[in-house]
């Protein structure tokens, strides 16, 4: 397969205690706009989104104390947790990295925020960045239609 590279960075996420704590800094001090909240039930997080340029920042709080993103603030505070790149063909790129011995935490592509289809890979596999690739879905153009 030829791989294309991907797009763009499609958000930074950041793992904070608290939304309503820390969305401020970015809406009133940074003067981000803010593109909405999510909830996304299988990774137990609430999410806001906030747009700079043509990326997002994702803030991620734990909606239950068994969320990966509980344990990551348990672990190491808060702070940077993931950069998503944007790709299209996800079902693919993660079978070509898989045979090329990438490791993979989720080997098919699940449903994530936006309706997009998402995949981390296992931050040994790079350079300790846990990546996500992030394949925009159906209901990318009402982004900010929440
Ligand atoms: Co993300």
């Amino acid at each position: 397969m030829s791989v294309k590279p991907p797009k763009q960075i499609e958000h930074i996420g950041i793992a904070v205690r608290s939304l309503e704590e820390s969305v401020p800094f970015y809406t009133e001090l940074l003067g981000l706009k803010l593109l909405g909240y999510e909830t996304v039930e299988s990774e137990k997080v609430r999410v806001a989104f906030l747009e700079i340029g043509e990326t997002r920042l994702e803030l991620l709080e734990a909606t239950s104390p068994d969320s990966p993103i509980a344990q990551f603030i348990d672990k190491k505070g808060e702070g940077i947790h993931h950069i998503a790149l944007q790709v299209d063909n996800s079902v693919e790129r993660l079978q070509d990295l898989k045979e090329k011995g990438i490791r993979l935490i989720h080997e098919v592509p699940k449903p994530g925020a936006h309706g997009n289809l998402v995949a981390f890979l296992h931050p040994k596999s790079t350079n300790g960045v846990l990546l996500e690739l992030c394949q925009p879905g159906k209901d990318e153009h009402h982004r900010n239609g929440e």
